[in-house]
């Protein structure tokens, strides 16, 4: 929507007219991000969803062998839907059949994962921002959709000047030089679609903005990139409560006890652990020592378990198979932050109780444990949260690029980019990263 110089002089009385997020970006309050012009040089944003929120399809092959029967009912059908409507699954007792085929093999000789034999898969809608969604009844305004919807109301359009790249969230992005067939595929996309949206927006460059384990996914990116392609095509990166490679205690308790991040009806975590194992992602983004040191994550009874104790806390969780892609793929990783030297607003929600240890005091990990909290935003311990953000912050420095860190009292990990107070903060950085 383009005001025209003329009509300024009305804006005031105007602004009473226009629906209310506009209206709090052009009012002259806020006359900084407003006036004509502004809006009509928009960059093209590519929204990066948060964990729970890209879907999956899988095609079962004739290599494919059930273990139950009925799991082989789609077998040479084509393509269908294996995550996107979770009570579908319950209806047809497809639960069984979903965690067998969503569950990954790792290849120690190739150090990737892959689909077990016969079962192939694929993100669909990949370069829609709509192209993903929440899987919990009523939840409407979660996975970007209420944020989207604000967007259009500064002119934004899907599969115009709006895009989103969904991913597998099985697996995990490699480590320099590491294979990740996945990845090298998602990348390339990745990669595509921002030239595509640049193109298609007279090369204005790309914001991308990413939420939780979305934001992680968009700093990799950008890091798989030269320094030549990010200053020609990314114009800024808005990470919001992104998983920061510094760990959060949230992914131990996963480990342990199984996922709180995907939600089945009638499925519980336990139920979902065997699967959730077999993740590349589930073993991602452990409290790392170098921020966590020796305050112990894990306690019991008789052990406690550091940061430094992975090896043996696997061991005991009865998970030694995840010991060597931790080793080969994920311990190098703690040890290293690369900032996405292109600049960059961070936000985060803090001063929200939120797991520090974990206490499973008869080391039984098939209860959900008692939580002793810290400061975070309900997911992210706010220890961690601050050591990614100072380290961004120094390398930024270092190179005289753009680096801001955003705290946002009681905003919580998701309701960060729903709840109308936080979301108002972030849409006026999305819009601020546009100048
Ligand atoms: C990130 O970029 C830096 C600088 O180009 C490079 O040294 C590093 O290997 C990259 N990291 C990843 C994880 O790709
Ligand atoms: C485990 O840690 C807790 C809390 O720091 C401490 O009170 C307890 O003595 C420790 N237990 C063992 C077995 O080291």
């Amino acid at each position: 929507m383009a005001i025209h110089t003329p009509l300024l002089r009305l804006l005031p009385l105007l602004l009473m007219l226009l629906p209310s997020p506009l209206r709090d970006y052009l009012s002259p309050a806020r006359h900084e991000l407003g006036g004509h012009g502004q809006l009509e040089a928009r960059h093209p944003i590519i929204i990066f969803p948060g964990f729970s929120c890209s879907n999956l399809e899988a095609r079962l092959t004739d290599d494919y062998t059930p273990s139950l029967p009925h799991c082989g009912a789609l077998k040479g059908k084509g393509w269908f839907p294996l995550s996107t409507n979770p009570w579908d699954l319950v209806d047809h007792d497809y639960i069984p059949c979903f965690e067998e085929q969503m569950s990954l093999v790792y290849d120690p000789v190739l150090n990737d994962y892959r689909n077990r034999p016969g079962v192939e898969t694929r993100v669909p809608n990949f370069g829609s921002a709509y192209g993903f969604s929440i899987k919990i009844d009523g939840a409407t305004e979660y996975c970007f959709i209420k944020l989207n919807k604000k967007l259009e109301v500064l002119g934004y359009r899907d599969g115009d000047t709006l895009f989103g790249a969904p991913y597998d969230i099985r697996h995990a992005p490699p480590l320099p030089g590491q294979p990740s067939e996945v990845y090298s595929d998602y990348f390339g996309r990745v990669k595509d679609l921002v030239q595509h949206a640049s193109e298609k927006n007279g090369n204005k460059r790309v914001i991308l903005v990413g939420h939780s384990f979305g934001g992680m996914i968009a700093q990799e990116f950008v890091n798989s990139t030269t320094q030549e392609w990010r200053n020609k095509f990314i114009k800024h990166m808005v990470l919001i409560a992104p998983t920061p490679p510094t760990g959060l205690t949230e992914v131990v308790t996963n480990l342990a006890s199984g996922p709180t991040v995907i939600i089945l009806p009638k499925v519980t975590a336990i139920a979902l652990r065997p699967m959730w194992r077999t993740f590349a992602s589930s073993i991602l983004s452990m409290p790392s020592p170098w921020v966590f040191g020796d305050k112990p994550l894990i306690i019991t009874k008789h052990r406690n378990y550091t940061a430094y104790d992975y090896s043996d806390f696997l061991t005991a969780l009865g998970f030694s198979n995840g010991l060597m892609p931790f080793m080969k793929r994920v311990l190098p990783k703690m040890k290293r932050i690369d900032a996405p030297m292109v600049p960059t607003t961070y936000l985060s929600g803090i001063g929200v109780q939120t797991p520090e240890q974990e206490v499973y005091m008869d080391g039984n990990f098939d209860v959900a444990p008692e939580h002793v909290y810290g400061d975070g935003d309900g997911s992210i311990n706010l220890v961690s949260m601050l050591a990614f953000a100072n380290e961004l912050h120094r390398q930024h420095l270092e190179s005289n690029i753009y680096f801001n860190f955003i705290k946002i009292e009681h905003a919580t990990h998701s309701g960060i980019i729903v709840s109308d107070d936080s979301l108002k903060i972030v849409i006026a950085e999305i819009v601020r990263a546009n100048w």
